[in-house]
């Protein structure tokens, strides 16, 4: 099927993009794995005319932000992300004119309709970064409430925050991760943003998921507690041989991360279905919110 994969992709002058919680199997056939930020930066960045995206709407969704003259493919049409889909442009608009005008930073976990009225994105890798860039008094993060939180410790700005989050990093708890913390002293605990503020404050490290790669790669230690989703096992092995890596809790499973099989990638190469396209009137005003945070990177 790999083989197979492959051969499409160079028929199709396809490129094939995963994030790094996606089956090992997909990561292996990728061009390129990483966290959103890295991903957002390829699909703007491609000579290829079809960009298979193996992750969730959002991700397929920016991709196509983007590079709107690209086909991007997305192998599993319901594979989404539950957070996303906690803030909708009503309720936005809502807020937005309850609290009057301030910046609307918006995490690329959010639709397209979303993005649009936002300000300007952000990802787990950069959000203290935007935020900081705004210079503004105050601003409104959304959707998720941890990373808004989170980021909140970082910046003078008075950050409003959106009551959406992930439903498998907001369940892990303080107790789960002092219980593997007593059994392995010498562990370091990588958590990922989107974890609770009670959480986050216990980590060695507060990263993205492909900034958990390069801080296990490069960290003395040998042992590590990975707060984020179990996904990132695969990677982590990878990157980090010989190292041992233990889940914060076998609970942080993503099933949208999981829905796409190699079968679904042949399949969608083959009959070139699963498009995922912007409306123009949408598209326009949602690419100068993710381009702020490219330019940024930049
Ligand atoms: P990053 O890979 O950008 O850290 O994002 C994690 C995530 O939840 C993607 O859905
Ligand atoms: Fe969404 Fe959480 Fe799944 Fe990422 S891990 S896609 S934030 S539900």
């Amino acid at each position: 099927m790999q083989t197979k994969i492959k051969a499409l992709l160079k028929e199709k002058n396809a490129l094939l993009l995963a994030h790094n919680y996606q089956p090992p199997e997909i990561q292996e056939v990728a061009d390129l794995c990483g966290d959103s930020l890295e991903l957002s930066i390829r699909a703007a960045d491609t000579d290829a005319d079809v960009i298979v995206f193996c992750g969730v709407h959002f991700m397929a969704e920016t991709a196509s932000i983007l590079s709107p003259d690209k086909t991007v493919l997305l192998p599993k049409a319901d594979a989404g992300c539950p957070m996303a889909d906690m803030v909708t442009p009503d309720a936005l608009k809502s807020r937005m004119a309850e609290l009057g005008e301030m910046p609307i930073v918006t995490y690329v976990n959010s639709s397209a309709a979303v993005k649009a009225l936002s300000t300007i994105c952000c990802t787990s890798a950069n959000a203290i970064a935007v935020i900081n860039s705004l210079g503004a008094a105050e601003a409104l993060m959304t959707p998720d409430r941890n990373l808004a939180r989170n980021t909140a410790a970082h910046t003078d700005t008075h950050i409003h925050s959106w009551d959406g989050y992930c439903p498998f990093h907001d369940a892990l708890t303080a107790e789960q991760v002092q219980q593997i913390r007593s059994t392995h002293p010498d562990a370091l605990f990588m958590a990922h943003p989107e974890c609770r503020p009670e959480v986050v404050a216990l980590a060695d490290a507060v990263v993205s998921t492909s900034g958990m790669l390069r801080y296990a790669a490069e960290s003395d230690a040998t042992t590590f507690i990975v707060g984020t989703e179990v996904g990132l096992l695969h990677p982590l092995a990878k990157a980090a041989p010989g190292k041992t890596f233990l889940p914060a809790s076998e609970a942080m499973f993503c099933p949208d991360m999981k829905k796409i099989t190699l079968a679904d990638i042949v399949f969608c190469l083959e009959s070139m279905t699963g498009e995922v396209t912007v409306p123009e009137a949408i598209r326009i005003p949602a690419l100068k919110a993710v381009k702020g945070m490219l330019e940024l990177a930049r």
